[in-house]
């Protein structure tokens, strides 16, 4: 570009251009366009997507499908969205026609349509009785694989039938229920199950299905995808479009306190019934994938109860029925997996060091590559032997399509919808920056760093510290609709967010460390790592520092209460207040068994989940708290929040209760998110954003720490 060409005028405008930028908001984190679902076309030439955008005014959510050409980078809207017809879940059925779920307003179960991208043409594809989804498809024999909630090993029609039935006759709501679980995530545990379905397409002219659709899963009682949080990573159809292998519990009692999930492996006609590969593991395995040479690669955790156990790549050979460990000594927990088309590379995905990364892995010297080394990245597909497409998202914005060059390794970003482009454009994003210090147990600490909108190195700025949930997860490189750092940059706030002792992404020891140790080594470590950035950054106001967190991050919340009196305002979203109540009331039960060694109904074990309960610690409790809950979180349960506040408000601490009845352990829709970030963002201002600092009377947290263990130890057994 020739930049002489440029006016002298222009050059003086251009600070007034770039302050035209704004603060972001949290309607700007409801509304930002969020696209999801790449898919690829078969030769690797397009690809298409969901953008779903929440209209404020209508309190309406609106999808549409865009498509991208990846040799062009051109994006453009394959259909409009209105209130009354919006599409989702696009993949390609050939180069030409596109097939995805079409939802029409007073329609009953929405349905699979086509679109020809020649013609633009586009009609109902299946006419199934009930709600389906997870749908994936096999090109070799023209295959529809998808998911439903059915009686176990039932159809599709028995299954309305029975529930049509079932609503005419039964008057009452009770629901009983002679083992656990009773409840899981946000749903009391139905007699339906997901089960997997397989249908031919057939093509003269128009796509059409066949009459014959089977249960895969008939004649068992497995379920899969897993309730309610399985998804198609949960199965997988062999290239030739012979097998199916998917992940399944045995639906038992034991669900509520054991891990168990194994591979089974089906054929495709249905013409035998499922068979398990690895079941002599009694722990999870996950993201079964087939090579298109036949084998089947899939991960292993090896730890019973426990969900945060390093994932082992395996490799199952279904000509010779071995089983080979891949990159047994990778400290890194892959979490979804593809093979290059020679079927002699494994690509792997995997979080190090606050990235979503993506690896290859040589199957013949084992040797691992890191292909990004920024983001967040997901929705992998390999499009040919040198070209990859998936999709990174960071802490500066959501998800964008980029394909990589194996052989040049070029990372090429492509094209957003204007839509998406121009409301980001508008925004003041602040750039994250990152720090390491000395934690707990001599260990380095990672941690992200964000300047305010508008920043300026000579002010002070208030602090807004977030403490991640999990607690077996990560503050990451990565962009999210809940606890979004932007929101607090936005609101004029410096941003703290410290990988403690229990996230993932630094090495298997690193995640187990917080086993019996839930109130120790984390705390410790936001502690130092508080101090660091405090000691570090002259523009950090040691006297305006609030907390936040949710679940784990709730949990900390509470037990930070009753062991310092750092910080000016706490926020407590879906936390713990008594560790032995939370695993009496929860759906996973074999969380807190793994966490807290054991059941608590043995007494060595009472001691350790009584050593950790923030509840044994309220008397200390001073920091004005806000205490959101809502009604639908079974993982832990509204009496840990109605609890949490009962103990601030009955000993005069400044508090607020914020109650969504219909909600479960996240805050998922726009107007009830917008809500929590108004409550949020006012309850914080009102004591870091006041100029006078309270006195706070001092408070040693080591010696009430000690005196409290041994009361209790004295004072119970
Ligand atoms: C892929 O298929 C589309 C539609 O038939 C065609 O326009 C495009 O040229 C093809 N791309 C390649 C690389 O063959
Ligand atoms: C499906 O249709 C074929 C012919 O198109 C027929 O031979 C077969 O019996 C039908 N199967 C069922 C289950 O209706």
């Amino acid at each position: 570009m020739a930049r002489y060409t440029w006016p002298f005028w222009l050059l003086l405008l251009a600070p007034l251009v770039m302050a035209q930028t704004q603060a972001i908001t949290p309607l700007d984190i409801v509304t930002l366009p969020r696209p999801s679902g790449l898919s690829a076309s078969p030769n690797g030439s397009l690809a298409v997507y969901t953008q779903s955008v929440y209209d404020s005014k209508q309190d309406k959510t609106l999808r549409q499908l865009l498509l991208l050409d990846l040799e062009t980078d051109i994006v453009k809207s394959l259909t409009d969205a209105s209130s009354d017809s919006t599409q989702s879940e696009p993949f390609f059925l050939d180069n030409e026609n596109i097939a995805y779920i079409q939802h029409t307003a007073g329609v009953d179960v929405d349905q699979l349509h086509v679109l020809n991208l020649e013609s633009g043409d586009s009609y109902a594809l299946t006419e199934f009785p009930i709600a389906f989804g997870n749908i994936k498809y096999n090109h070799k024999k023209s295959l529809l694989v998808f998911s439903a909630s059915v009686y176990p090993g039932g159809s599709l029609e028995d299954a309305k039938q029975k529930d049509k039935v079932l609503k005419e006759t039964k008057k009452d709501t009770g629901l009983v229920y002679d083992q656990l679980m009773v409840r899981h995530w946000d749903t009391f545990v139905p007699e339906k199950v997901n089960n997997i379905f397989v249908v031919q397409l057939e093509n003269d002219g128009k796509y059409t299905v066949g009459n014959n659709t089977i249960n895969l899963l008939k004649g068992t009682a497995l379920q899969s995808p897993g309730f309610p949080m399985g998804d198609a990573s949960d199965f997988d159809i062999s290239a030739d479009g012979e097998t199916l292998a998917f992940v399944s519990k045995i639906r038992s009692p034991d669900n509520a306190w054991e891990t168990s999930q194994h591979v089974h492996i089906v054929p495709t006609s249905g013409e035998s019934e499922p068979v398990i590969i690895n079941g002599d593991i009694p722990a999870a395995s996950a993201g079964p994938k087939f090579a298109p040479s036949g084998v089947l690669a899939y991960l292993q955790m090896y730890a019973p109860q426990y969900e945060s156990d390093r994932n082992r790549i395996i490799i199952w050979d279904p000509a010779t029925g071995t089983k080979t460990t891949v990159a047994e000594s990778w400290d890194r927990s892959p979490s979804e997996l593809a093979f290059s088309p020679d079927s002699n590379t494994l690509f792997a995905v995997a979080d190090e060091y606050g990235r979503h990364k993506l690896f290859s892995i040589d199957l013949t010297t084992e040797e691992i590559t890191a292909l990004t080394n920024e983001h967040a990245l997901s929705g992998l597909s390999v499009l040919s032997s040198s070209r990859l497409l998936f999709s990174l998202n960071s802490l500066e914005h959501p998800n964008i399509a980029h394909t990589l060059d194996l052989d040049s390794k070029v990372l090429t970003k492509h094209s957003v919808s204007d839509a998406l482009s121009s409301h980001l454009n508008r925004l003041d994003v602040s750039k994250p920056d990152e720090f390491v210090f000395q934690g707990a147990l001599h260990d380095p600490v990672h941690g992200w760093i964000l300047k305010p909108a508008d920043f300026d190195a000579s002010k002070k700025y208030p602090v807004a510290f977030l403490i991640h949930g999990g607690p077996q997860g990560a503050w990451s490189d990565s962009w999210s609709t809940r606890w979004n750092p932007q929101v607090f940059t936005g609101a004029g706030y410096v941003v703290v967010a410290i990988n403690p002792h229990g996230s993932t992404g630094y090495g298997q020891k690193f995640t187990d460390d917080i086993q019996r140790n839930w109130g120790s080594y984390p705390f410790i470590d936001l502690q130092k790592g508080l101090d660091y950035v405090l000691d570090t950054n002259e523009f950090l106001d040691a006297d305006r520092v609030v907390a936040l967190g949710g679940s784990y991050g709730g949990y900390m919340i509470n037990w930070i209460n009753g062991h310092t009196n750092r910080f000016k305002a706490l926020v407590n979203h879906d936390g713990i207040f008594s560790t032995l109540n939370a695993y009496y009331t929860t759906d996973e039960v074999y969380f807190s068994e793994r966490e807290f060694g054991g059941v608590p109904f043995h007494t060595l074990n009472r001691l350790v989940y009584e050593r950790w309960s923030p509840s044994n610690y309220v008397q200390h409790w001073q920091t004005p708290t806000l205490v959101i809950h809502s009604g639908r979180d079974y993982r832990l349960v509204d009496g840990e929040g109605f609890a949490t506040f009962t103990a601030l408000q009955r000993q005069g601490v400044p508090s607020r209760l914020l109650y969504f009845p219909d909600e479960n352990h996240w805050v998922l829709k726009p107007a009830n998110s917008l809500r929590w970030h108004k409550e949020v963002l006012e309850w914080i201002d009102k004591y870091a954003k006041v100029d006078e600092v309270a006195v706070r009377p001092e408070f040693d947290p080591q010696s009430s720490f000690t005196v409290q263990t041994e009361q209790f130890l004295s004072s119970t057994f």
